[in-house]
C-alpha cells in the first residue's frame, strides 16, 4: 500500500489566513472596521505562552489589532472577572480568548460564563456550545475542531455515511468534534478511557480523530486501511535539555502506511487552530457591525 498523503495544515493555514488578510483589508477600506482580539493568559505556563504569543503575532500579520493581557498565577477569581467584563464593554474588543488551563485555585466554568457569547472567538461559552448542539446557526465553533474539520474536508469533502471515530471527550476538541462531523451527516462514535476494544472501534473509522494527550497510543494496526488520521496531540517528551520532542497521539511512522491520508505533528492540527481563531475574531466583528461575513 502507498504511504499516506500528508495533510498539510501548515499549507492550508496559510491560504486561510492569505484570505483573511484580504477581507480585513477591505473591511478597513470599505467600513473602516479594525477588527480586535484580547487575549487573556493567567500564569506561566510555558506551553500557554509559546502558544499565547503565536496567535497575538499572527493577529498583526493579517491586520487584526490584539490586546494581551498578562496576569499573575495567584490572580483573584474577581480581578479576572472585572477584566472580561470590561471586555465585553471595550468597542475596539470583538474576540475574547482566556488561554486554558487556568491555575487549579480559578473557577475555569465561571470565567467562560463571564466571556459575552457574541466575543467568545474560542467557542467555549454554553451559548456557543448549545448552538452547536442544536444545529442553530450563528455558532461560533471552537477552533481545533473547525481546523481539523478543514483538514478533512480538504481532502474528503463530501463526509455523509461515512464513521468516523473520536478519540476523547473534552469540551474543547472532542465534543465538539463529534457535534462538527454529525452536522456532516457522518455515524459518529465517542471512544475514551472507559471504551472497550478501543483498538477495534478504531479500525471501524473511516475517518479517525484521536484528542486524547496520551504519546503514539494510537497504533498502526488500529487503522483500517485507506482511513484519514487527524492527531490532535501535542505531547512534549523532554529528552534532557535538548528541545524537547512533540508527539502526536498517534504512531506516525506506524499509522502512515496504513492510512490514506494523515497529519503530521508538528505541522497539522496547530496551525489551522490559530488560523481558524482569526477567522472567528473577523466573524465576530462582522456581526457585530451588521456586515456580511466572509464565505470561507
Ligand atoms: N488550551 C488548549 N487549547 C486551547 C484553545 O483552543 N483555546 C484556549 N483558550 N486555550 C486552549
Amino acid at each position: 500500500m502507498a504511504e499516506a498523503a500528508l495533510l498539510d495544515g501548515k499549507a492550508l493555514a496559510t491560504k486561510l489566513r492569505t484570505a483573511l488578510a484580504s477581507e480585513l483589508a477591505r473591511l478597513r477600506r470599505e467600513a473602516r472596521l479594525a477588527p480586535g482580539l484580547a487575549v487573556v493568559l493567567v500564569g506561566d505556563d510555558p506551553a500557554s505562552q509559546i502558544y499565547v504569543r503565536t496567535k497575538t503575532r499572527q493577529c498583526e500579520e493579517v491586520g487584526i489589532k490584539s490586546f494581551a493581557h498578562r496576569l499573575p498565577a495567584d490572580v483573584r477569581q474577581e480581578d479576572l472577572l472585572t477584566l472580561i467584563r470590561g471586555l465585553n464593554r471595550d468597542p475596539r474588543v470583538h474576540g475574547i480568548l482566556v488561554q486554558l488551563p487556568l491555575p487549579a485555585a480559578i473557577d475555569e466554568a465561571e470565567v467562560l460564563a463571564a466571556v459575552d457569547p457574541d466575543k467568545d472567538v474560542d467557542g467555549f461559552h454554553v451559548v456557543n456550545a448549545g448552538r452547536l448542539f442544536a444545529g442553530i446557526s450563528g455558532a461560533l465553533v471552537p477552533c481545533t475542531p473547525q481546523g481539523c474539520l478543514r483538514l478533512i474536508k480538504s481532502r474528503v469533502p463530501k463526509l455523509a455515511g461515512l464513521k468516523a471515530l473520536v478519540l476523547g471527550r473534552s469540551n474543547i476538541v472532542g465534543k465538539p468534534m463529534a457535534m462538527l462531523l454529525l452536522a456532516e451527516h457522518c455515524t459518529v462514535t465517542m471512544a475514551h478511557s472507559h471504551t472497550f476494544d478501543l483498538p477495534g472501534e478504531c479500525r471501524a473509522a473511516d475517518i479517525l480523530v484521536a484528542a486524547v494527550g496520551r504519546p503514539e497510543l494510537v497504533r498502526g494496526d488500529w487503522i483500517k486501511p485507506g482511513a484519514i488520521v487527524i492527531d490532535v496531540g501535542i505531547n512534549r517528551l523532554d529528552n534532557g535539555g535538548e528541545k524537547a520532542k512533540l508527539l502526536g497521539d498517534v504512531a506516525f511512522e506506524e499509522a502512515r502506511r496504513v492510512a490514506s491520508a494523515i497529519t503530521p505533528v508538528p505541522g497539522g492540527v496547530g496551525p489551522m487552530t490559530v488560523a481558524c481563531l482569526l477567522r472567528n475574531t473577523v466573524i465576530a466583528a462582522c456581526r457585530a457591525n451588521d456586515l456580511e461575513e466572509p464565505a470561507f
